[in-house]
């Protein structure tokens, strides 16, 4: 069934695999992102896929950017908080800002965009929620302290949202990506990017449409039986 879909950070890297893969199985998607109006452009250009400019980080913004979403392409059914930023540095240079700066994001980001959609899809009686936390939020990771205390409490929303929207048949589950071939993977030096690789019993970085992929399974209408879990995607990096 096509379902109004809204993908934050979606304009780039694995959040424009995911708005794509959305829009593939029929939903009407719309991407927001936080500041980089040339690649938002192009991706509309190229997708035809709406994008929409707030901070998750502000509550306000988040809930009157969601508000203007519902009114142009209908109610929001399914949700993917995928915008994420890192600000890495070993715990002891770690500045307060690195701290905040990360966890108003990629944690505060998550209650900000999920919290003005809930009682919308209490009342209707579904929807599919959707966060991309890391391997590094399980694992934790060298230098982020910050990013891993995120991407774990990634976990704990969704699996306590599992519990308070399965009455109403609203699924809550987390996608933890390993290292995936973005942007952001591809800047580091090759000398670093081959260490990575070398931990990857694959033997490769991960596809941003292999993330996708995952997160077009939890949102369909027939995963409604799969609530509060977690998906492992990291080419067999890390189990729990
Ligand atoms: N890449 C990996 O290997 C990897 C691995 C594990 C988990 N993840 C997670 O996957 C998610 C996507 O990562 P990525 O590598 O695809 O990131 P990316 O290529 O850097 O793209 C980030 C997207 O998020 C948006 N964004 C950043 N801060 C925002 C804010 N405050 N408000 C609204 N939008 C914001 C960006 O908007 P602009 O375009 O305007 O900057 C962009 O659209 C993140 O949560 C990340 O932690 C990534």
């Amino acid at each position: 069934m096509a379902r109004t879909a809204l993908v934050t950070g979606g304009s780039r890297g694995i959040g424009a695999a995911i708005s794509k893969a959305l829009k593939a199985e029929g939903h009407n998607v719309a991407a927001t992102y936080a500041g980089n109006d040339e690649a938002a452009a192009k991706f509309t250009e190229e997708t035809g896929i709406k994008t929409y400019k707030w901070n998750v980080a502000s509550y306000d913004e988040s809930k009157a950017g969601i508000a203007k979403v519902e009114e142009e392409l209908g109610p929001i059914e399914i949700v993917v908080a995928n915008a994420g930023i890192t600000r890495d540095a070993p715990f002891h240079k770690m500045t307060p800002e690195q701290w905040h700066d990360v966890i108003d994001t990629n944690l505060t980001g998550v209650f900000n965009t999920i919290h003005p959609i809930w009682p919308g899809m209490r009342e209707r009686g579904f929807g599919r929620i959707v966060v991309i936390s890391s391997i590094n939020g399980q694992k934790g990771q060298f230098a982020q302290v910050n990013y891993a205390a995120t991407k774990a409490g990634d976990l704990g929303i969704v699996k306590s949202l599992a519990q308070e929207g399965a009455a109403k048949g609203i699924t809550a589950n987390a996608v933890c990506p390993g290292y995936i071939a973005t942007e952001m993977v591809m800047a580091v030096p090759e000398k670093v990017r081959e260490a990575i690789i070398g931990m990857i019993p694959a033997g490769r970085l991960g596809e941003p449409e292999e993330i996708a992929r995952c997160v077009t399974f939890l949102a369909s209408d027939e995963s409604g039986f799969i609530n509060g879990s977690t998906i492992s995607a990291n080419g067999g990096q890390f189990f729990v």
